[in-house]
């Protein structure tokens, strides 16, 4: 495929989508086709996915049900909008992919990290990003962050526990290490402008 696939990963409140729209608005601006889409959803399907598995009601919802919920949402995703645009040279800018399952799922929910990975090759086949953006945030600073915009939808997952949510992060730290080459990390603690600039940069290297 001739297009860039970027992906952006990180906890609750780690700024990824506030830097997604400016990353998008500058690249277009220096002349490149980018779609920017999201995870889970992005598309009909995936949006109708998304309802069940966020919908604060459904407490009762199994583990791997979830699991299966994001990589169903992630293949019709993948092959609705990402692969298209990739195979027409497009740069995609997706806020989370395969590592939020692998960190959500199998580290927090206790699946096991290889299992989640093992499971999702069913949805993904050989498609992995290019590159991925870590927005490095301990989890109190990105939860007081959510904490403090009211503009912000709440779902199932935003009412874990601390623990899960110390655990999601424990988790990216350990799918970084895994895959040095793929995921970069930034510290994401750091203002606004200069998580945007930093990402630029990593994305500017790839071009
Ligand atoms: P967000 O759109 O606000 O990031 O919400 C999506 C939620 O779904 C977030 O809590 C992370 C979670 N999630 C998973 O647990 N597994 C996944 O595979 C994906 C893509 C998201």
């Amino acid at each position: 495929m001739s297009g860039l696939f970027i992906t952006l990963e990180g906890p609750e409140g780690s700024g990824k989508t506030t830097a997604a729209l400016r990353i998008v608005d500058t690249l277009k601006t220096l002349g490149y086709e980018v779609v920017y889409t999201r995870e889970p959803g992005g598309i009909e399907i995936a949006e109708q996915i998304r309802q069940v598995i966020l919908d604060p009601k459904n407490t009762a919802m199994d583990a791997k049900t979830e699991a299966l919920l994001y990589a169903a949402s992630r293949r019709q995703h993948l092959v609705e909008k990402v692969m298209p645009a990739l195979q027409t040279g497009k740069i995609v800018l997706c806020d989370r992919f395969v590592d939020s399952s692998l960190v959500y799922q199998g580290m927090a929910r206790n699946l096991g990290i290889e299992t989640v990975y093992q499971m999702n090759l069913f949805a993904i086949e050989d498609v992995m990003p290019d590159l991925t953006i870590f927005f490095d945030v301990e989890p109190t600073v990105g939860l007081a962050r959510i904490a403090a915009d009211n503009t912000r939808e709440v779902n199932r997952l935003d009412m874990e526990t601390i623990e899960f949510h110390q655990k999601v992060y424990e988790g990216y730290l350990e799918v970084a290490r895994h895959f040095p080459n793929r995921i970069q990390s930034i510290d994401a603690s750091q203002n606004q402008d200069t998580v945007f600039e930093q990402c630029l940069s990593l994305i500017k290297s790839r071009l």
